[in-house]
């Protein structure tokens, strides 16, 4: 069975700084945070980049798909701007530079691939050679999920000890049998439809209940008390501060 910690800073700490930078999770670890979760994409060439849009025009200052630009076009960008002036000049990271970071701060992670479309397999692949790479088997183990089953299936065969955890915005009546399928170890519903008892079957079934994204103190405290393992928050200082003992 993976650990994961009660709380988990959704993009870093998304509503405190700019989502899926460095910055951001140096934010979530200020706030109390022991892992973030973040969003994995290709570049043109392959190379894997933490950013949630298929476009860089939200997040950055550049403009069309990530898919269409190269890791040095991408790296010039400023990706804190648009959040505030005090984060002008934070880039898109790469997955490399996040892992040392987490590394230097003691933190764990749970990795989201969220491919382009059509680069399922391949997101996959590249996120799991670089989490074998540069990632110490002595270090937290993460999680690797995401919402696109090829990409599951990608990371199984590519490497199989890498847990892997069953992403849906609600679970849908065979999804018991996907993640069995999939060999999936953790399940992420999202809260808006999660009801109590899929969350004692997912206890029962032996896996780990990660839900996101919840940022509001109530309803944290209740999905708790039903069960659920980690909260997957926008604000980790503010719902971990509402869950303490
Ligand atoms: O991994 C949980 C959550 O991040 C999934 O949705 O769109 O925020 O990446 P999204
Ligand atoms: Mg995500």
């Amino acid at each position: 069975m993976i650990s994961t910690p009660r709380i988990v800073g959704h993009r870093g700490a998304k509503a405190n700084a700019p989502e899926n930078t460095l910055a951001a999770f140096r934010r979530a670890h200020a706030e109390g945070a022991t892992w973030v979760e973040f969003d994995a994409k290709l570049t043109k060439e392959g190379a894997v980049v933490i950013i949630h849009d298929e476009l860089l025009d939200r997040t950055t200052n550049g403009k069309g798909p990530v898919a269409a630009h190269t890791l040095a076009e991408i790296r010039a960008l400023d990706a804190g701007s648009w959040f505030g002036p005090a984060f002008a000049g934070e880039r898109v990271p790469t997955l490399e530079e996040a892992l040392a970071l987490f590394l230097e701060l003691g933190m764990g992670f749970n990795i989201e691939v969220k491919p382009c479309p059509g680069r399922e397999a391949e997101t996959a692949r590249a996120c799991c050679a670089v989490l074998e790479r540069a990632w110490p088997k002595s270090a937290p183990a993460p999680v690797l999920s995401s919402f696109k089953r090829a990409a599951l299936e990608a990371a199984r065969e590519a490497a199989p000890a890498i847990a892997r955890g069953y992403l849906a915005e609600e679970l849908g009546k065979s999804w018991r049998a996907e993640v069995e399928a999939l060999g999936c170890v953790a399940v992420h519903p999202g809260w808006k439809r999660l009801t109590r008892q899929q969350v004692r079957d997912i206890k029962e079934a032996g896996l780990r209940a990660l839900v996101w994204t919840v940022n509001e103190p109530e309803r944290a405290r209740e999905l708790v008390a039903w069960g659920v393992d980690s909260i997957i928050t926008d604000a980790p200082g503010l719902i971990g501060g509402a869950l303490a003992p």
